[in-house]
């Protein structure tokens, strides 16, 4: 794994997400079975320790997630310890934890405002329709998509058709041992 590059002052916005092979990002039931279901390994690829990646956790400052997304993480239990949490929702929802605060409104503003003054290292963990809102408004500034070594036949989409024609380039490709490739992209030009 390696660290975001970010922007001048070292602020960037990185999309993160889980993708079949397929294109899907999640399964119409919702299930997760998908993630981490046996797969043949493969041996030049690398792995890492708990600790390791523990350690790469650390370093993200603040995750930005959609209410739907949200929703379904609270159910298959909170992964994202005491780091700060934006979810973007147009509802009212329920005090929640500490680290979780709720924003309704323009993603700009969001992005320049609230988030970039006070983190540097920003993730967009979905879902499907918050990050391809961001991607059509120039807000991401790398895209790190894990590839997971199966086919859905259906889902949900990760794009679909809606973000516009863009060159990105690629900064770093990992093959891990469970077959599962993580690749690195920031906006050209980034
Ligand atoms: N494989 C992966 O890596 C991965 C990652 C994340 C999520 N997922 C899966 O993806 C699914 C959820 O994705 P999704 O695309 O359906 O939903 P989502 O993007 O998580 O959330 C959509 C919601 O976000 C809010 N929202 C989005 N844009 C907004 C805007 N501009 N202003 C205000 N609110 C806005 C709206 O909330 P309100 O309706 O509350 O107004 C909208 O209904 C779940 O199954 C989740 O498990 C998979």
């Amino acid at each position: 794994m390696s660290g975001s590059e970010g922007d001048a002052k070292g602020q960037s916005v990185t999309l993160h997400v889980v993708s079949s092979l397929d294109g899907f990002i999640a399964k119409k039931d919702n299930s997760v079975g998908w993630l981490d279901g046996p797969g043949g390994v493969y041996e030049a690829g690398v792995s890492i320790s708990e600790e390791e990646a523990a350690a790469f956790v650390k370093t993200i400052d603040c995750y930005v997630m959609g209410s739907r997304t949200y929703e379904h993480a609270l159910e298959l239990g909170w992964p994202y310890g005491d780091t700060p949490v934006v979810v973007v929702t147009g509802r009212e929802w329920p005090p929640a934890r500490e680290s979780v605060e709720f924003y309704s409104g323009d993603l700009k503003v969001l992005v320049d405002e609230r988030l970039k003054p006070r983190y540097r290292n920003i993730w967009l963990v979905g879902g499907a329709m918050l990050c391809q809102r961001f991607l059509e408004l120039g807000l991401v500034d790398e895209i790190r998509l894990m590839i997971a070594p199966v086919l859905l036949g259906e889902g949900l989409r990760l794009f679909d058709g809606s973000v516009r024609e863009e060159r990105w380039s690629l900064k770093n490709v990992v093959g891990y041992k469970n077959g599962f490739v993580e690749l690195l992209y920031s906006a050209s030009g980034g």
